[in-house]
């Protein structure tokens, strides 16, 4: 068994994310993760919407559904949560969400 550890790469500056809005974020695995800042709460989804397959998601539009904070992809509105990703349309699957740590303004998340 080998132990691996995680390190800690930094995504963005918490300015660089729009209220209310997204933007996308290459990993090093070549995935692209979508950022929301919402009520100064950061989620993390990725960005690929899997309705059609297309990264767009960082340029939805970010709702609610009840008591459930949303995206609407830009594209065909299919709506997720983003803060668990659940698809609100029966033919999509779920979004993967991403933990994020915020320290001192800036956005990271743990990598192996
Ligand atoms: S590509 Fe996202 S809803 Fe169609």
């Amino acid at each position: 068994m080998s132990l691996k550890t995680k390190t800690l790469i930094k995504i963005a500056h918490i300015e660089e994310i729009p209220e209310d809005g997204g933007i996308a974020y290459l990993l090093p695995n070549k995935e692209q993760i979508a950022l929301f800042k919402i009520n100064h709460h950061i989620y993390a989804v990725q960005n690929k919407c899997p309705h059609k397959k297309e990264n767009v998601l960082a340029r939805g539009i970010v709702g609610n559904k009840g008591e459930k904070i949303t995206v609407a992809c830009p594209m065909h509105k299919k709506l997720f949560s983003l803060e668990t990703g659940e698809a609100f349309d029966n033919d999509c699957e779920h979004l993967k969400v991403y933990h994020v740590i915020v320290e001192n303004n800036i956005v990271y998340m743990e990598w192996d």
